[in-house]
């Protein structure tokens, strides 16, 4: 990363002392990017090598043992993919971070890491749709215990970390953007001697920054937000170097690693980042604030309206409250079979955080691997519409929910 010029004091605007650190908008466009590894090229390329050779053994050797820098194999390491964890480290103000090919990958890499038979997990209903099949089909079979607690309710999930090895907790949650307090949990995990795992997809570093409320690692869909323009799967895992060395080892030897032209995009991608994440608070926001004021939905889930449940521990842990919202039509799923084709500025997909808006019901989005009965049991309605706000102008997508809700 290229040294910014210092500014002191003086020549600070209106007097008032420099950052401390750099925000999340710089360190979006500069954090990662070394352009003397690179001629001097002002983007980071892509590395498209499956491997690194060596003029002599001796040099070869030494980066094998760990003993000079450099890269071996692109299933471990790669400077491209290299300078996509330098960027999410960053501003996750982790001390290390490792990619993934995907969200999922990032997850899964996390809990079989960080798990043995014999252990146990608590964590709340709420998760993402495939975080929950991990915990109720595929950790079971490795005879690790589960506890899935209701997420809004922190007592319950405090009474189940007894000798738990792991707290992992999603906040806002998908679909139902449910808050969970970071900070309270942690410290009740911690006090029990438990490792606390937070994914941060939905609000992404910009919005909230998990480590800073107590968390212990930090995962990352950047398929979503981080990579913004729905292009790229991958993924990241952020935290302490010990905790990240053995998720990178598990990685490494598994080989869900990401691949350096998605690392490639989803950087580019990343420049953006809080530019982006500005706007879609916004448009969220007005979009959640239309609907809760319309005939014809009978319920919004927003963290950003004062009505819910959780607003006040979102106002504490956020910084904004992300770009995605859910709601019900009054109508029921007729009604939303009939309101979504209507939408003009939307795509109709199982994906979030793209410039675009997109939006879906879970039983083809967050949750499209569950079955109704495990949706009806985590409480997802069949009904729901989740609805991530792009960047398009907020009167556009007023006026296209609007029409698609009035039409009849
Ligand atoms: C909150 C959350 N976590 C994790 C994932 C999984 O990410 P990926 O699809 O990149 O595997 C998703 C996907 O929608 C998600 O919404």
């Amino acid at each position: 990363m290229p040294t910014p010029p210092e500014v002191s004091r003086s020549d600070a605007a209106g007097g008032d002392p420099a950052p401390a650190a750099p925000g999340p908008a710089t360190q979006a466009l500069w954090a990662g990017e070394d352009q003397a590894r690179w001629h001097g090229a002002t983007q980071v390329p892509i590395c498209q090598s499956a491997a690194f050779a060596y003029p002599d053994l001796d040099a070869w050797l030494a980066v094998a043992q760990g003993r000079a820098a450099g890269h071996i194999y692109s299933r471990n390491t790669n400077p491209t993919v290299a300078a996509f964890e330098a960027k999410i480290q960053a501003l996750e103000r982790a001390a290390a971070a490792v990619s993934f090919a995907s969200g999922m990958a990032a997850i899964s890499a996390t809990l079989f890491t960080l798990l043995s038979p014999g252990d146990r997990v608590v964590s709340i209903q709420d998760t993402y749709g495939g975080t929950n099949k991990l915990f109720l089909e595929f950790l079971p079979r490795f005879h690790i215990g589960v506890t899935l607690c209701p997420t809004s309710d922190a007592d319950a999930i405090e009474a189940a970390l007894p000798g738990a090895r792991l707290l992992y907790l999603e906040s806002p949650t998908n679909p139902t953007l449910k808050i969970v307090d970071v900070s309270r949990l942690a410290a009740a995990a911690h006090r029990h001697g438990a490792c606390v795992v937070v994914d941060n997809t939905f609000a992404t570093p910009v919005n909230q920054q998990p480590l800073a409320l107590g968390a212990d690692v930090v995962i990352h869909s950047a398929t979503k937000f981080l990579g913004g323009h729905g292009d790229a799967l991958g993924g990241a895992v952020c935290g302490a170097e010990d905790l990240v060395h053995r998720i990178f080892h598990f990685r490494e030897i598994t080989g869900a690693c990401l691949d350096p032209l998605a690392a490639y995009l989803l950087l580019r991608g990343m420049k953006t980042l809080a530019l982006r994440v500005e706007r879609q608070n916004r448009n969220a926001q007005a979009v959640a604030e239309f609907l809760a004021g319309h005939p014809r939905v009978a319920r919004v889930f927003y963290p950003g309206l004062p009505g819910h449940a959780n607003h006040a521990v979102a106002r504490r842990q956020m910084r904004g409250f992300g770009g995605v919202l859910s709601f019900a039509l009054a109508g029921g799923w007729e009604a939303v079979r009939r309101f979504l084709p209507r939408l003009r500025y939307v795509h109709r997909a199982a994906n979030l955080g793209a410039v675009e808006t997109t939006a879906g019901p879970p039983a083809t989005t967050s949750h499209v691997e569950s079955t109704p009965a495990e949706r009806a049991a985590a409480g997802i309605p069949e009904a729901l519409v989740r609805y991530s706000a792009g960047i398009e102008d907020a009167a556009d997508l007023l006026a296209d929910l609007r029409q698609a809700l009035e039409c009849d």
